[in-house]
């Protein structure tokens, strides 16, 4: 009878510890979603690109998977316009429904409940998206290389696929999607899914198809005078025909990166691996999008020399894309995981010393940004009440999250850290996850099997508390302490061995060398620098803002042509942001930033607008 009772109830705990694995109810601050009640699974997209009315017109059907017959469906939506609503029990007839837009919320966005019946299906929402879409920028003629023809593209992470397609728009909540594009004729749409055309069969009508269960901040589009180039057995690249040259040099490694993270990390789960090189207006250096990588042109350095970004971008094809945050809160384990692998897919290509720069160039930024960050932020577990995602995105998730995964590594040897990687991303591979699973995951599979290593308390500090741990990693390379000799003979008043100099250095030496020279350096000191290396006219985007950055600060006046050149003809927010905030530190400085700002406003994005908006007004 005991053994009887004993084995109900043990049946009893399986079934209850089951369920709630399955049912865990994650919640997602930032979507009107409640997938535990009614889910979508699959969009279908039917698309027109009108140019002319900046806007995306059309359908999308939702297929949905049913919790409760009796709730209605919660979409997330953000300045579309709703035409009607329809319903379907096979997917084949529709008929008209009831919904509710409820009111305004100036981060989230706005809320539609749609009726539903007990059989429903289907949803097809006719709609179109606002002129001022924060998820699309619409690029006249002029804005693009060529001059001729208009381009579009969409960035929806975190929270912008809502204002083109209405849905459920939570990481956590995984669809596929297929789409049907009308374009113009003559201009090429491409999507992060497969049906992207390598030939020039410009028709204007395009299909695309996601087969694998995605978030949807993946979900993107760009049009525009497009042409492909290949670079390897599965990579490509897709730009304006006048960049296509200069793009295929400088991403000829992507298939030998390819080829190295899956040797670490297991196979490459996506088919193809293209990039995409758009305008400068892209407010982001990269953005991870599925088999389509957006690219900022700003990593066109001539050389190679910037390419750890394609690493990044090609790096969430397992970390962010395979393995997905759940919430915002989560974007660490997004972040953190891929600037880890990037470096080590850069160690993997170019070898130890490369990587080392970069990890220390990262660490250094960050050390910048927590000083003056408020503690809450410095945390890579964030609390985002009340806050748009957007802003979540400091150098904490990034390279805190990075030095956290290295300690690791540190300390349980890189051969146990990197079988636990790889069993990490192929027993998650298409979920989404909260960083509570990751810690348990963690423990049970790292910690544990090798005790006394690292304690659980000490993962909670890297997770949970603010600053960095006492024995955060330190990267180190040989070649920054030559930069830093070279440093001390400058301010020394020595001559420099300029010749030896300019041949020896890389990129990331350069930008050690400028970083590491004192903030009041005076323009004097500014301008023997620039006559030696000629810094105020480099190609090089990453070398040009840290000289602007300085010039700034130095009221170096030679630079101010270059800087309103750059500021113009760059949206990238990364680089605009610091150096609109460096300008209004000065009333007169706040009068150069405004006069700029008037001629550069109208070509950033609305994402790099809205972050300069809030320094120059
Ligand atoms: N996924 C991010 C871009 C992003 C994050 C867009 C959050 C919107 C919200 C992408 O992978 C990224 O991190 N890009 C970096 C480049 C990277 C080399 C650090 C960027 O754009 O600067
Ligand atoms: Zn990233």
């Amino acid at each position: 009878m005991k053994t009887v009772l004993l084995i109900i109830f043990i049946l009893l705990m399986t079934t209850f510890i089951v369920n709630a694995q399955t049912n865990e109810i994650v919640e997602d601050i930032h979507s009107y979603a409640k997938p535990q009640l009614v889910k979508v699974t699959h969009v279908d997209l039917d698309w027109t690109v009108l140019f002319e009315q900046k806007i995306i017109k059309g359908s999308a059907t939702l297929s949905i998977d049913r919790k409760d017959k009796n709730a209605v469906l919660n979409l997330d939506t953000r300045d579309l316009k709703i035409e009607r609503i329809e319903i379907s029990d096979n997917g084949k007839s529709f008929k008209s429904t009831k919904f509710v837009i409820a009111p305004v919320d100036n981060i989230l966005g706005t809320e539609i409940l749609v009726g539903l019946m007990p059989n429903t299906k289907k949803v097809r929402v006719y709609y179109s998206t606002s002129p001022k879409a924060s998820g699309l920028q619409w690029l006249s003629p002029e804005q693009t290389a060529g001059k001729k023809m208009p381009f579009m593209f969409s960035q929806a992470q975190a929270i912008h696929a809502r204002s083109f397609i209405p849905l459920q728009d939570s990481p956590n909540v995984r669809i596929t999607y297929t789409a049907r594009v009308r374009t113009p004729k003559g201009l090429l749409a491409v999507m992060s899914a497969s049906g992207n055309s390598q030939t020039v069969a410009r028709n204007g009508d395009y299909r695309f198809s996601m087969t694998k269960p995605i978030p949807p901040y993946l979900i993107a589009i760009a049009v525009g005078d497009l042409k492909f180039k290949s670079l390897g057995k599965r990579t490509g690249v897709y730009s304006e025909p006048s960049m296509l040259k200069k793009s295929a040099y400088e991403l000829a490694d992507t298939e030998k990166m390819v080829v190295a993270t899956e040797k670490i990390y297991g196979n490459y789960a996506w088919g193809r691996y293209d990039l995409l090189v758009l305008p400068p207006s892209f407010p982001f250096g990269g953005m991870e999008n599925p088999m389509l990588t957006f690219a900022t042109p700003t990593i066109l350095a001539g050389d190679r020399s910037l390419v750890s970004l394609v690493a990044h971008e090609l790096a969430h094809s397992w970390s962010g894309n395979l393995v997905t945050n759940a919430t915002w809160r989560d974007f660490w384990l997004n972040e953190g995981f891929t600037t880890y692998l990037e470096r080590r897919i850069i160690e993997a290509v170019y070898g130890k010393n490369r990587r080392e720069m970069e990890a220390m160039l990262g660490k250094q930024n960050l050390l910048e940004e927590l000083s003056g960050m408020p503690e809450a932020d410095q945390i890579l577990h964030v609390k985002l009440e009340g806050r748009d995602p957007d802003e979540g995105m400091t150098g904490v998730p990034y390279e805190k999250g990075a030095l956290f995964l290295r300690y690791l590594e540190e300390k349980f040897g890189r051969a146990k850290f990197d079988s636990f990687v790889k069993k990490y991303f192929a027993s998650h591979a298409f979920q989404s996850i909260t960083t509570e699973t990751f810690v348990e995951y963690l423990n049970a599979n790292l910690l544990e099997k090798n005790p006394n290593i690292v304690s659980l308390d000490e993962v909670n500090e890297w997770i949970e508390k603010a600053g960095l741990p006492k024995n955060a990693p330190s990267p180190q390379s040989d070649s920054f302490a030559q930069v830093e000799k070279q440093v001390k003979y400058f301010l020394d008043g020595k001559a420099l061995s300029v010749q030896k100099i300019q041949k020896d250095w890389t990129t990331q030496e350069w930008l050690h060398f400028l970083k590491a020279l004192p903030e009041n350096l005076g323009s004097t000191k500014m301008e023997g620098l620039d006559k030696l290396f000629n810094f105020t006219k480099s190609g090089n985007s990453e070398i040009a803002f840290q000289w602007l950055m300085m010039s700034i600060k130095n009221s170096y006046k030679a630079a101010d042509s270059r800087l309103e050149e750059f500021l113009v003809g760059i949206g990238r927010r990364k680089f605009v942001r610091p150096l609109f905030a460096e300008l209004a530190k000065t009333p007169e400085g706040m009068k150069r930033a405004k006069e700029i700002y008037t001629k550069a406003r109208s070509g950033y994005h609305p994402i790099t607008q809205s972050a300069v908006d809030a320094i120059v007004k």
